[in-house]
């Protein structure tokens, strides 16, 4: 028993379950667990317009005076709270808030991260940065938060600011990245991720960028492909080749103790799909999406609607959690889950193939062989990968076509 409780607290013998329980269920289309991480997109409106995102246009107000559109149909606060409740009932940990950007509903981010701490919720936010400051970051902390992260699309102002489409948005990264390390010392538990999307604009700062978030302090820098319909943006075919090469050294500055997140396994198969998104338009498959188990995003209205697949026309504002989450209209959304023929290297591409399980299981069985003192110290530094998780929510796509919104916690 005591073992067990121990193995549990440990992230990869967790992932290992999860992943054996939903390969299960996946064939008999039916829920075994709970996802690991819920996110809360509080909004889809943005003070940003980066190129890759479309929640840069939504919410704004054509005529000036910023965002107002997208205001009307989100959650309150009471209501998101609501799902809190439900989600610490069905024994959910792990909380993330992002959006569109979580500081256009400040108040109400706050008082969401302390009301989820206070039920003990790790708690993750995700942000651009733009509006954040000193204070701002010592109240979140006070609140509970867990683990900040922010994205980080250029090591020099020059890229980051062309690819988000506002000068000053670097140093606004930077500076707060480093107020939120300056808080980690009062605040022990507070972590910092980043999320960099590698594109034809910034991959060959890729090492740079790791060096400069080496330097803020950042516990885990997570690189990311460019998903959902961008083909001007991905790395042209005659670069991959050197783009390899970038991506190698990213993995030799791992090997040497930089605090990214990817494995080699992430990064040989990146050029491979941005090859095939560019020539072959087939589907990159990876094995069976499990989209539909391991994850939970929910929209700013309430809504699941998991890459446009649903379920369709159910919000949280008015049916509880669990009853949508094993309800018919869930069933068929997975069930066009997993036609789903869309070239995806969303992190959420859960693997359900023989190989990769037996991976995982040989993994926790070293690591139970390393013996008791190992495990323990494993289950401090898994504990610490769960609230540092690869966390960053997809994109969010707020029409009805969405694609791709995922969880970086597969193909590491
Ligand atoms: C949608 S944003 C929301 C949070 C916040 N506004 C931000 O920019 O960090 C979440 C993450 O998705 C990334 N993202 C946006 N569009 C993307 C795309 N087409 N492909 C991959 N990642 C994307 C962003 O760079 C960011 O790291
Ligand atoms: S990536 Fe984030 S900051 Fe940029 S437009 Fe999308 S939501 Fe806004
Ligand atoms: S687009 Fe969505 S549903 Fe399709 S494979 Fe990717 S994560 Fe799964």
């Amino acid at each position: 028993m005591g073992l067990w409780k121990n193995l549990n607290e440990v992230y990869e013998f967790r992932r290992a379950k999860q992943n054996l329980l939903n390969s299960v269920a996946f064939r008999i289309d039916r829920p075994l667990t709970k996802p690991e991480n819920v996110t809360f997109l509080l909004t889809h409106g943005c003070n940003l317009t980066c190129h890759m995102c479309e929640c840069g246009s939504v919410g704004v107000n054509p005529e000036g005076g910023g965002y107002i559109v997208a205001k009307r149909d989100e959650m309150t606060r009471e209501e998101f709270a609501h799902v809190i409740d439900q989600l610490d009932e069905w024994g959910v940990r792990n909380l993330i808030f992002s959006g569109g950007e979580v500081l256009l509903r400040k108040h109400d981010l706050l008082a969401l991260v302390r009301y989820a701490a206070d039920k003990g919720f790790n708690t993750t936010v995700v942000s651009n940065s733009l509006s954040w400051n000193e204070d701002l970051a010592k109240t979140v902390a006070d609140a509970g938060l867990t683990n900040f992260t922010s994205s980080l699309d250029g090591a020099c102002a020059e890229t980051h600011d062309k690819i988000r489409g506002k000068v000053g948005s670097f140093d606004k990264v930077v500076r707060t990245l480093r107020q939120f390390e300056a808080l980690k010392q009062a605040y022990p538990r507070l972590s910092t991720n980043t999320t960099t999307v590698v594109q034809k604009d910034n991959w060959r700062e890729l090492p740079a960028v790791c060096e400069l978030l080496t330097d803020c302090g950042v516990g885990c820098i997570m690189y990311q492909a460019v998903s959902g319909d961008y083909p001007h943006l991905l790395v042209p075919l005659e670069e991959l080749d050197e783009l390899k090469g970038v991506l190698a050294r990213l993995l030799e500055m791992r090997a040497a103790g930089a605090k990214i997140w990817n494995g080699p396994e992430y990064f040989e198969t990146l050029p491979r799909y941005y090859t095939e998104k560019l020539v072959n338009q087939g589907r990159f498959h990876l094995g069976n999406c499990l989209a539909g188990y391991d994850n939970l995003i929910i929209s700013p209205n309430g809504t699941i609607d998991i890459c446009g697949y649903g379920p369709h026309g159910v919000s949280l504002k008015d049916v509880p959690l669990l009853e949508l989450w094993h309800s018919q209209a869930y069933r068929e959304a997975r069930e066009r889950i997993a036609k789903c023929e869309t070239q995806c290297l969303y992190l959420c591409y859960q693997k359900t193939d023989v190989n990769q399980l037996t991976k995982q299981v040989s993994g926790v069985v070293n690591l139970r062989r390393r013996g008791a003192a190992q495990l323990s110290h494993a289950r401090v530094v898994a504990n610490d990968r769960s609230t540092r998780a690869p966390s960053t929510p997809p994109p969010a796509r707020p029409s009805n076509h969405e694609r791709g919104q995922g969880w970086p916690n597969a193909v590491a």
